[in-house]
């Protein structure tokens, strides 16, 4: 039988080890954080440009959709089009379902034409979906610093390309 002091004594000398081990591979201050230079100095530290999408409206090509039902993201150029103000909401313009096919745009969904509070169907856009640009951005095409191993699953075909949330949007709620 072992005795309990000798196993104390045991996993004290393995805790010893570890944190020996421990020490011997901290990172220093300033090797930590993603970015290669100085985390104490901005001097040096030049943040990577943006590069979005410089291809008009009707000439891009939809990117895969993050999860199902995410916000998809714009992939065309935006430029004159934001910010969005009250008196100008171009983006209406090309995706409104009466208008979206003529330019070959995808429709807003159903879940922008539906009250969320009072769970009712309206019968003009939800006031609370007019600023598009909240939940929908453009993309800009950079290196990711991690690689990204998310992979989604969508239960629907199409469900890279098309939202169903307005169908969906209750499930499991009682
Ligand atoms: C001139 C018409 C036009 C305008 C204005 C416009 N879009 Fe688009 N949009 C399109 C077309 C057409 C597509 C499909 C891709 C293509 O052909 O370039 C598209 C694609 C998209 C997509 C991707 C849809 C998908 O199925 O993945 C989103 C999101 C989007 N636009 C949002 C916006 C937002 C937000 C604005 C306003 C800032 C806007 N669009 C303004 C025509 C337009
Ligand atoms: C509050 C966040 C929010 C706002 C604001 C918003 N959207 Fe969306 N949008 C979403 C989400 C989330 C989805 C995907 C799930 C769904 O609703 O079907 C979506 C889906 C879409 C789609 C894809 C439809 C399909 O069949 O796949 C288009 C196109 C779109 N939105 C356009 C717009 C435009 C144009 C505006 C502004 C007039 C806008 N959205 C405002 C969150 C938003």
């Amino acid at each position: 039988m072992v005795s309990t002091k000798t196993l104390i004594a045991a996993s004290l000398l393995g805790a010893f080890i570890a944190t020996g081990c421990a020490v011997s591979s901290t990172y220093t201050e300033e090797e930590l954080g993603l970015r290669k230079t100085d985390l104490y100095t901005e001097k040096t530290t030049v943040g990577e440009t943006t590069s979005y999408s410089t291809v008009a409206a009707g000439e891009s090509k939809v990117i895969q959709r993050a999860f199902e039902n995410a916000p998809p993201m714009i992939p065309h150029d935006v430029e004159g089009m934001l910010p969005i103000t009250r008196e100008n909401n171009s983006c209406t313009g090309c995706h409104m379902p009466e208008v979206a096919e003529a330019v070959k745009a995808t429709p807003m969904p159903k879940s922008h034409f539906f009250d969320m509070r009072t769970q009712k169907a309206l019968t003009h856009m939800s006031e609370a979906r007019y600023n598009c640009s909240a939940c929908h951005a453009p993309q800009s095409a950079n290196e990711p610093l991690v690689v990204n191993e998310f992979k989604p699953d969508y239960r629907k075909e199409n469900g890279a390309s098309r939202s169903n949330l307005i169908d969906t949007l209750n499930e499991g709620v009682k």
